[in-house]
Protein backbone atom coordinates (compact mmCIF):
# COMPACT_ATOMS: atom_id res chain seq x y z
CA UNK A 1 0.00 0.00 0.00
CA UNK A 2 1.29 3.60 -0.89
CA UNK A 3 1.59 5.96 1.63
CA UNK A 4 1.52 8.59 -0.63
CA UNK A 5 -1.99 10.54 -1.59
CA UNK A 6 -1.70 13.76 -3.13
CA UNK A 7 1.61 14.08 -2.63
CA UNK A 8 1.66 14.26 0.75
CA UNK A 9 3.45 10.68 2.60
CA UNK A 10 1.49 10.13 5.51
CA UNK A 11 4.09 7.60 7.21
CA UNK A 12 2.25 5.31 9.44
CA UNK A 13 -0.92 6.87 9.55
CA UNK A 14 -1.81 5.67 5.91
CA UNK A 15 -2.50 2.54 7.37
CA UNK A 16 -5.52 3.82 9.16
CA UNK A 17 -7.26 5.54 6.15
CA UNK A 18 -11.08 4.13 5.63
CA UNK A 19 -14.25 3.25 7.54
CA UNK A 20 -13.82 0.38 10.25
CA UNK A 21 -16.64 -1.05 12.29
CA UNK A 22 -16.93 -3.32 14.97
CA UNK A 23 -19.47 -4.94 17.32
CA UNK A 24 -17.08 -6.23 19.87
CA UNK A 25 -16.23 -3.35 22.12
CA UNK A 26 -16.51 -3.57 25.75
CA UNK A 27 -16.51 0.09 27.85
CA UNK A 28 -15.74 0.03 32.21
CA UNK A 29 -17.09 3.52 33.15
CA UNK A 30 -17.99 4.40 37.01
CA UNK A 31 -21.78 3.81 38.42
CA UNK A 32 -23.48 6.35 40.48
CA UNK A 33 -21.12 4.75 43.53
CA UNK A 34 -18.37 4.62 41.41
CA UNK A 35 -18.71 0.61 40.66
CA UNK A 36 -17.62 -1.10 37.72
CA UNK A 37 -20.29 -0.81 35.14
CA UNK A 38 -19.59 -3.45 31.90
CA UNK A 39 -21.49 -2.34 28.94
CA UNK A 40 -20.85 -4.18 25.29
CA UNK A 41 -21.17 -1.68 22.19
CA UNK A 42 -20.26 -1.39 18.22
CA UNK A 43 -17.97 1.24 16.67
CA UNK A 44 -17.79 2.88 13.64
CA UNK A 45 -14.33 5.06 13.12
CA UNK A 46 -13.78 6.68 9.72
CA UNK A 47 -10.17 8.09 9.02
CA UNK A 48 -9.63 10.72 6.61
CA UNK A 49 -6.48 13.02 5.52
CA UNK A 50 -5.86 16.04 6.76
CA UNK A 51 -2.78 16.84 4.84
CA UNK A 52 0.48 18.23 6.00
CA UNK A 53 1.74 21.03 8.33
CA UNK A 54 4.47 23.43 9.08
CA UNK A 55 5.01 24.80 12.37
CA UNK A 56 7.55 27.84 12.85
CA UNK A 57 9.13 27.12 9.25
CA UNK A 58 10.96 23.57 11.11
CA UNK A 59 8.65 21.24 11.94
CA UNK A 60 6.91 19.29 9.23
CA UNK A 61 3.94 16.93 10.42
CA UNK A 62 1.18 14.73 8.45
CA UNK A 63 -2.15 14.18 9.78
CA UNK A 64 -4.97 12.36 9.31
CA UNK A 65 -8.67 13.07 11.09
CA UNK A 66 -11.02 11.26 12.69
CA UNK A 67 -14.44 10.39 13.88
CA UNK A 68 -15.43 7.56 16.25
CA UNK A 69 -19.27 7.12 17.38
CA UNK A 70 -19.89 4.05 19.57
CA UNK A 71 -23.26 2.76 20.23
CA UNK A 72 -24.91 0.35 22.66
CA UNK A 73 -24.46 -3.04 21.41
CA UNK A 74 -28.15 -3.71 23.10
CA UNK A 75 -30.31 -0.87 21.76
CA UNK A 76 -27.92 0.81 19.20
CA UNK A 77 -28.07 3.90 21.18
CA UNK A 78 -25.07 6.59 20.85
CA UNK A 79 -23.45 6.56 23.92
CA UNK A 80 -20.05 7.80 23.14
CA UNK A 81 -18.90 10.33 20.46
CA UNK A 82 -15.16 11.71 19.81
CA UNK A 83 -13.11 13.68 17.33
CA UNK A 84 -9.99 14.31 16.97
CA UNK A 85 -6.26 13.82 14.95
CA UNK A 86 -3.39 11.56 14.46
CA UNK A 87 -0.61 13.32 13.91
CA UNK A 88 2.97 12.09 12.54
CA UNK A 89 6.71 14.00 12.22
CA UNK A 90 8.41 11.62 10.49
CA UNK A 91 12.27 13.23 11.27
CA UNK A 92 11.46 12.08 15.29
CA UNK A 93 9.12 9.41 15.12
CA UNK A 94 6.68 10.97 17.04
CA UNK A 95 3.04 10.48 17.10
CA UNK A 96 -0.02 12.86 18.63
CA UNK A 97 -3.05 12.27 19.27
CA UNK A 98 -5.51 15.15 19.83
CA UNK A 99 -8.84 14.24 20.80
CA UNK A 100 -12.18 16.41 21.88
CA UNK A 101 -15.73 14.63 23.35
CA UNK A 102 -19.11 16.54 24.41
CA UNK A 103 -18.24 15.83 28.06
CA UNK A 104 -16.45 18.81 27.54
CA UNK A 105 -12.74 17.15 27.86
CA UNK A 106 -10.13 17.62 25.60
CA UNK A 107 -6.79 16.23 24.95
CA UNK A 108 -3.38 16.31 23.52
CA UNK A 109 -1.14 12.76 23.97
CA UNK A 110 1.80 11.78 22.58
CA UNK A 111 4.38 8.61 22.19
CA UNK A 112 6.82 7.09 19.64
CA UNK A 113 5.25 5.16 16.38
CA UNK A 114 6.75 1.23 16.90
CA UNK A 115 6.64 -1.70 14.44
CA UNK A 116 6.97 -5.36 15.67
CA UNK A 117 5.57 -8.71 14.17
CA UNK A 118 4.27 -6.84 11.12
CA UNK A 119 1.96 -5.36 13.38
CA UNK A 120 1.53 -1.24 13.53
CA UNK A 121 1.36 0.25 16.86
CA UNK A 122 0.27 3.55 18.07
CA UNK A 123 1.08 4.20 22.15
CA UNK A 124 0.15 7.59 23.24
CA UNK A 125 -0.44 9.11 26.75
CA UNK A 126 -1.62 12.90 28.40
CA UNK A 127 -1.29 13.69 31.94
CA UNK A 128 -3.69 16.69 33.68
CA UNK A 129 -1.10 19.77 34.89
CA UNK A 130 1.17 18.79 31.80
CA UNK A 131 1.72 22.09 29.54
CA UNK A 132 2.40 18.95 26.32
CA UNK A 133 0.51 16.27 26.57
CA UNK A 134 -1.85 17.29 28.63
CA UNK A 135 -5.65 17.45 29.13
CA UNK A 136 -8.41 20.25 29.50
CA UNK A 137 -11.70 20.29 30.81
CA UNK A 138 -14.60 21.87 32.17
CA UNK A 139 -14.77 23.90 35.06
CA UNK A 140 -17.70 21.38 36.26
CA UNK A 141 -15.67 18.47 34.97
CA UNK A 142 -12.41 19.27 37.01
CA UNK A 143 -14.44 19.54 40.03
CA UNK A 144 -16.71 16.14 40.36
CA UNK A 145 -15.23 14.04 37.19
CA UNK A 146 -11.84 14.79 36.66
CA UNK A 147 -9.72 12.99 33.96
CA UNK A 148 -5.92 12.88 35.38
CA UNK A 149 -4.52 10.84 32.96
CA UNK A 150 -5.15 8.98 29.68
CA UNK A 151 -3.50 6.40 27.97
CA UNK A 152 -4.27 4.85 24.09
CA UNK A 153 -2.86 1.79 22.78
CA UNK A 154 -4.07 1.12 19.15
CA UNK A 155 -2.38 -1.25 16.96
CA UNK A 156 -2.89 -2.54 13.39
CA UNK A 157 -2.60 -5.67 11.00
CA UNK A 158 -3.47 -5.44 7.63
CA UNK A 159 -7.85 -4.62 8.12
CA UNK A 160 -7.79 -5.57 11.71
CA UNK A 161 -7.71 -2.42 14.23
CA UNK A 162 -7.45 -2.88 18.18
CA UNK A 163 -7.43 -0.50 20.62
CA UNK A 164 -7.21 -0.62 24.56
CA UNK A 165 -7.77 2.85 26.44
CA UNK A 166 -7.19 3.47 30.37
CA UNK A 167 -9.12 6.93 31.28
CA UNK A 168 -7.74 7.71 34.87
CA UNK A 169 -10.62 9.55 36.61
CA UNK A 170 -11.39 11.13 39.86
CA UNK A 171 -15.31 10.49 40.05
CA UNK A 172 -17.48 10.57 43.73
CA UNK A 173 -14.51 10.97 45.63
CA UNK A 174 -12.77 7.70 44.35
CA UNK A 175 -10.26 7.35 41.88
CA UNK A 176 -11.75 4.93 38.50
CA UNK A 177 -9.81 2.99 35.65
CA UNK A 178 -12.52 3.77 33.04
CA UNK A 179 -11.57 1.01 30.38
CA UNK A 180 -13.08 0.71 26.43
CA UNK A 181 -11.23 -1.51 24.21
CA UNK A 182 -12.72 -3.33 21.18
CA UNK A 183 -11.71 -4.63 17.91
CA UNK A 184 -12.52 -3.27 14.38
CA UNK A 185 -12.42 -4.33 10.64
CA UNK A 186 -11.53 -2.02 8.00
CA UNK A 187 -15.09 -1.76 5.50
CA UNK A 188 -13.86 0.74 3.04
CA UNK A 189 -10.12 2.77 1.72
CA UNK A 190 -11.91 5.81 1.25
CA UNK A 191 -9.52 8.84 2.02
CA UNK A 192 -12.18 11.45 2.52
C1 LIG B 1 -14.88 4.10 23.49
C2 LIG B 1 -14.63 5.08 24.33
C3 LIG B 1 -15.53 5.48 25.46
C4 LIG B 1 -16.78 5.06 25.83
C5 LIG B 1 -17.63 4.02 25.16
C6 LIG B 1 -17.15 5.77 27.02
C7 LIG B 1 -18.34 5.62 27.70
C8 LIG B 1 -18.61 6.16 28.93
C9 LIG B 1 -19.78 5.87 29.76
C10 LIG B 1 -20.90 4.94 29.36
C11 LIG B 1 -19.66 6.59 30.89
C12 LIG B 1 -20.64 6.60 32.07
C13 LIG B 1 -21.61 7.73 31.89
C14 LIG B 1 -22.65 7.82 32.95
O1 LIG B 1 -22.56 7.17 33.98
O2 LIG B 1 -23.58 8.59 32.74
C15 LIG B 1 -18.43 7.33 30.80
C16 LIG B 1 -17.98 8.20 31.75
C17 LIG B 1 -16.93 9.06 31.57
N1 LIG B 1 -16.06 9.10 30.51
FE1 LIG B 1 -16.08 7.85 28.96
N2 LIG B 1 -16.14 6.63 27.35
C18 LIG B 1 -15.13 6.49 26.43
C19 LIG B 1 -13.94 7.20 26.38
C20 LIG B 1 -13.65 8.28 27.17
C21 LIG B 1 -12.54 9.15 26.99
C22 LIG B 1 -11.50 9.02 25.88
C23 LIG B 1 -12.60 10.09 27.97
C24 LIG B 1 -11.71 11.26 28.28
C25 LIG B 1 -10.49 11.37 27.84
C26 LIG B 1 -13.76 9.77 28.77
C27 LIG B 1 -14.15 10.47 29.87
C28 LIG B 1 -15.19 10.12 30.70
C29 LIG B 1 -15.51 10.81 31.92
C30 LIG B 1 -14.79 12.02 32.47
C31 LIG B 1 -16.59 10.14 32.48
C32 LIG B 1 -17.29 10.43 33.81
C33 LIG B 1 -18.56 11.18 33.57
C34 LIG B 1 -19.62 10.85 34.60
O3 LIG B 1 -19.98 9.68 34.74
O4 LIG B 1 -20.07 11.78 35.26
N3 LIG B 1 -14.38 8.66 28.26
N4 LIG B 1 -17.81 7.07 29.60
Amino acid sequence: MSTVIDNVDYGPLAQLIGKWVGNKGLDNAPDAKANPDETSFTDELIFTIAGPSENSEEQNLVSIKYHHVVRKLENGHIFHDQIGHWIYEKSTNIIMHSLSIPRAVCLLAGGKYQENNGESIFNVEAKAGSQTYGIVQSPFMLEKAKTKAFKLSLSIKGNELNYHEVTSLHIYENDFEHIDKSTLFRVTYEQG
